[in-house]
């Protein structure tokens, strides 16, 4: 089982956005995809409560749980509850209890896509301490461009502490507004400043339909509409460029 983490303590930059279409995109594979929302917002929960199951995200860190397998490809939520909240200072044994978890579940899943809540604690370091694969959504907005030397320091620092097996997928630029000067000069900035190493080659630009399909609880390439077949489909460019680089397709 390969697990990705979605992160960044910036909050609205898509996490949860891409971290649902991720699992529609690997169930469609033929994948069995366990989902773990961190994040008490729930987002993701909502917009995946079709796929909810037992045990909660919340259970993983407190005692050994048994995932039940899916019979076929598809996704399992661990949902966000409340309890979550609870789950707030750095504590060993929570972090071993979610890691050895995770494990276990490896047994019955293709893949995990941890979603993770714009903070930085227990649960998102349990989160890359588990983790193979990290990928972090930014903003192109001139403030969000100021946190990004510190998000890569964390992630840099748990793995050079805790977790030499995570690979660090990139920086994907999300909501590009293709049409805003502004927001392709911070992108050529990002370019200069960060090169290949960090920088994931593709953005995700700002559609519309990509809110539109959240609130349908369906991912935006299954959408009608031309317009949402155009940005799913420059999703799905984003996503199997990344499927190549974890070897998963
Ligand atoms: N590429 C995009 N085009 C248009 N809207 C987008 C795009 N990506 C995300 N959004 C919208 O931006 C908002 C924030 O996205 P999302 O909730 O995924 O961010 P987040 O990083 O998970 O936020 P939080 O840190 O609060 O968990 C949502 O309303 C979502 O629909
Ligand atoms: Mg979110």
């Amino acid at each position: 089982m390969k697990v990705i983490v979605v992160n960044n303590e910036k909050g609205g930059v898509g996490k949860s956005t891409i971290a649902v279409h991720l699992a529609w995109y690997f169930a469609e594979h033929r994948k069995r995809v366990l989902f773990l929302d961190l994040d008490p917002q729930s987002n993701a929960t909502t917009t995946l409560s079709a796929q909810i199951g037992e045990p909660e995200a919340a259970a993983f860190f407190a005692r050994p749980v048994a995932v039940p397998p899916l019979s076929a490809p598809g996704i399992r939520v661990a949902a966000a509850t409340p309890a979550l909240r609870g789950i707030l200072t750095v504590d060993r044994k929570l972090i071993q209890q979610f890691r050895s978890n995770l494990m276990d579940a490896s047994r019955v899943f293709d893949m995990a896509i941890i979603d993770t809540p714009p903070t930085f604690g227990a649960r998102n370091l349990a989160a890359l301490i588990a983790g193979h694969f990290v990928l972090a959504p930014i903003d192109l907005d001139d403030y969000a461009i100021d946190g990004i030397e510190t998000l890569l320091k964390h992630i840099v620092g748990v793995k050079e502490k805790y977790n030499p097996d995570l690979t660090f997928l990139g920086l994907i630029p999300n909501r590009l507004q293709t049409t805003s000067p502004r927001q392709r000069d911070n992108l050529k900035g990002l370019v200069r400043k960060f090169g290949t190493k960090y920088l994931f080659n593709g953005v995700i630009p700002q559609r519309s339909s990509i809110g539109e399909a959240l609130a349908e609880k369906k991912p935006v390439w299954s959408l009608p509409k031309t317009a949402a077949r155009e940005a799913g489909r420059e999703m799905r460019t984003v996503f199997d460029k990344l499927a190549a680089k974890m070897e998963l397709t």
